[in-house]
């Protein structure tokens, strides 16, 4: 039995299997992790009274029903542990979600693989998109997270997966920030994060004459599809706290006009920068939304972390010199011309334009 002040682990009981298979019909549980579906009674019954004490016989698999205000609401196991390495599974049942219930029982389970077991090292995995699951495990110091491109199986279908550990010596605390994508407003403008349902007016702007001439990187042509993909790596660098992108819309409408990020955030070395890219739909253009929405990010990025923002002390703009539009943005904003590097911007041609460098300190604002 492992406990803290709220979270009691111990052994499953008779009376588990029935809140057990209840669990198991939540729809999220059947998405996220192996079990079988259609799941049945016998299924509970047989992992409950059957695979989990052989588990803990054998010294294979060590499962917990978790207990939260005196009621069974999930299970938590590790597993394998060749070599003083095992991995860890967990679920929770859906009305005790959000509560903190899984990211107690996760420390006490990790605690005892090291202390009692004598692990070095838990291994988490979950499938892409489980930010749930991500987040209770960053809350824990699991680290280097990587994405193993079908690294999964569900029920015979190969799925791309996380992958994080934490080993003896690691502080139990999150490492590195999960940027939240807070809405900003002003004059008219929302930033707010991107949607699934921006996705045609992604591939409208991004396919646009002028955004494919200074963003050499993007796809050409911008399909649909890399718009949605577009869109759901963005909360992936949110957690991973390497960007923070919204939607530049219109506060009325909430139609995306344009996008806006700040990257660059996870510098190992330098805590304190970020970077400021943006392009704006074309039909959009020259009404200063831009100027506005690069105004609201400025203000969000200077504040301290501790009060909702991204702690910078330095912003940087970059852009060909002879990108007028985009230069325009930065010098209205206040951003600093600190250098050109000759040569150093490609254009889909082959040839290569001066990139300008501006800059914004936190202590001229
Ligand atoms: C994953 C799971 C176990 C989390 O349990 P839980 O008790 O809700 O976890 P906690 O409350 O301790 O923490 C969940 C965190 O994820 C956050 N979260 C939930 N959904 C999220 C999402 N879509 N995006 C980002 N964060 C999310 C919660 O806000 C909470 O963070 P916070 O406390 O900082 O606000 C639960 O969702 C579950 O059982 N899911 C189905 C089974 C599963 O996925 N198991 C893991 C397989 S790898």
């Amino acid at each position: 039995m492992l406990t803290d002040d709220a979270v009691t682990l111990r052994a499953h009981t008779a009376d588990d299997v029935e809140p057990a298979y209840r669990m198991c019909q939540d729809p999220v549980m059947q998405e996220w992790t192996t079990i079988p579906v259609p799941y049945l009674r016998e299924h509970a019954v047989g992992y409950l009274t059957e695979v989990i004490p052989a588990g803990w016989r054998e010294n294979t698999s060590w499962a917990w029903a978790i207990s939260y205000a005196g009621k069974y609401v999930g299970t938590i196991d590790l597993r394998d542990g060749v070599g003083g390495v095992g991995e860890v599974g967990f679920a929770v049942s859906p009305e005790v979600r959000g509560q903190g219930v899984m990211t107690r029982a996760l420390r006490l389970v990790v605690r005892y693989a090291f202390d009692t077991l004598g692990w070095s090292r838990v291994i988490w995995r979950a499938y892409v998109g489980n930010y749930a699951s991500r987040r209770v495990a960053w809350k824990v110091g699991f680290r280097g997270l990587v994405t193993v491109p079908g690294g999964g199986v569900s029920r015979g279908v190969r799925k791309d997966e996380w992958v994080a550990t934490v080993g003896r010596d690691d502080v139990l605390e999150p490492q590195g920030n999960w940027w939240a994508v807070p809405v900003l407003e002003n004059n008219g403008i929302r930033l707010r994060a991107m949607r699934e349902t921006d996705a045609q007016r992604v591939m409208e702007a991004c396919n646009d004459e002028r955004t494919q001439r200074w963003l050499s990187g993007m796809p050409s042509p911008y399909t649909l599809d890399d718009a949605a993909w577009f869109i759901a790596s963005r909360p992936h660098a949110a957690a991973g706290g390497e960007a923070v992108t919204w939607a530049v819309a219109d506060a009325t409408s909430d139609e995306l006009l344009g996008n806006v990020s700040v990257f660059e955030l996870s510098d190992r070395i330098d805590k304190t920068k970020g970077e400021i890219g943006y392009w704006m739909h074309p039909e959009a253009r020259g009404r200063k939304v831009m100027t506005t929405a690069v105004e609201l990010v400025i203000g969000h990025a200077f504040r301290p972390i501790e009060d909702g923002g991204l702690g910078r002390r330095r912003l940087v703009v970059k852009c060909a010199d002879v990108n007028t539009a985009s230069a325009h943005v930065a010098e209205i904003n206040g951003f600093t011309l600190v250098g050109t590097e000759r040569r150093a911007d490609p254009r889909r041609d082959g040839s290569y334009d001066n990139l300008l460098t501006y800059d914004l300190l936190a202590d001229e604002r």
